[in-house]
């Protein structure tokens, strides 16, 4: 591991160590190696198609790698079978690029959904955890309605608020701000800040809103062609003499060496 990626919060949580990842003749990533240390805010930043989602699926056995080892809290997760992973995603929480409610459930319901399958709460309990957690995301009293009567930063914090149910040690994003207002993506960007303070939750966000990240985070890695081109703190990306890290943050160029349509999602 280079000087680069050693970090200055809590111990390490989530370790990735020469991960490699193809898709019949596509090879995604070759060859990675991170640590996500407890209580950090992390930001994965790469052009569309990079393999970010790749990178945060397989932290939560969505996706296998094809080699390198993956550790969680000192313990090696490589060969876990499928019923030991639901124990491993109780604590590391997933929130799907779109939010991903389910349609047909209400919000309650939703957020309520984890809580069901994983502890076994009655009724009154259940429904003071969801008001808790809708208030943490700052839905209050919403319980009833439905997703599609949502705005799209609302489905974000509702997936948000659905995350943090099980009170997990860390909640990875998926794009949470694409397809969000300037006033929104802020909005989820402090609500994420404020998890971490409050719940001391770690955090990995994927993403390629810079605002963003550069708001919020302690380190930021830069994924493109298959490797972290840089990990560093946000001065020090931004100081980085990469060529590939000043393209991607002056928006000339995705990561990928790609011109990029998809930058910022469109917002500005
Ligand atoms: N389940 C899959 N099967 C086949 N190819 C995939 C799969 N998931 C991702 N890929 C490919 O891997 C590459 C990286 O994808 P992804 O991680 O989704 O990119 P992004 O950085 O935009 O999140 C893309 O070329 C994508 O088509
Ligand atoms: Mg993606």
């Amino acid at each position: 591991m280079n000087a680069l990626t050693k970090q200055t919060r809590g111990p390490a949580l989530i370790e990735l160590e020469g991960i490699e990842k193809s898709f019949g003749s596509d090879r995604v990533l070759s060859g990675i190696d991170l640590e996500i240390r407890h209580g950090e805010i992390f930001t994965l930043l790469g052009g569309s198609g990079a393999g970010k989602s790749v990178m945060l699926k397989q932290m939560v056995g969505l996706l296998r790698p094809d080699a390198g080892r993956i550790r969680i809290g000192g313990r090696d997760v490589g060969c876990l079978p499928e019923r030991d992973w639901i124990e491993v995603r109780k604590e590391i929480a997933y929130v799907f690029q779109g939010a991903a409610l389910f349609d047909s459930l209400s919000v309650f319901e939703n957020v309520a959904y984890g809580l069901r399958e994983h502890l076994d709460l009655d009724e009154n309990r259940i429904a003071a955890r969801v008001a808790e957690c809708l208030g943490a995301v700052g839905l209050e009293g919403i319980e009833a309605r439905m997703p599609a009567e949502l705005s799209g930063g609302m489905r974000k914090r509702v997936g948000v608020a659905r995350a943090i149910a099980l009170e997990p040690t860390a909640i990875l994003y998926d794009e949470p701000t694409t397809g969000l207002d300037p006033a929104n993506a802020r909005r989820i960007g402090k609500l994420i800040t404020s998890l971490r303070e409050r719940l001391d939750v770690t955090s990995v966000v994927v993403t390629h809103d810079l605002d963003l990240c550069f708001l919020i985070s302690d380190r930021v890695a830069l994924l493109g062609a298959g490797h972290l081109l840089a990990v560093g703190t946000p001065t020090e990306i931004r100081a980085s003499r990469v060529p590939e890290v000043r393209d991607f943050l002056s928006g000339d160029l995705d990561a990928d060496g790609d011109f990029g349509s998809h930058n910022q999602g469109g917002e500005e």
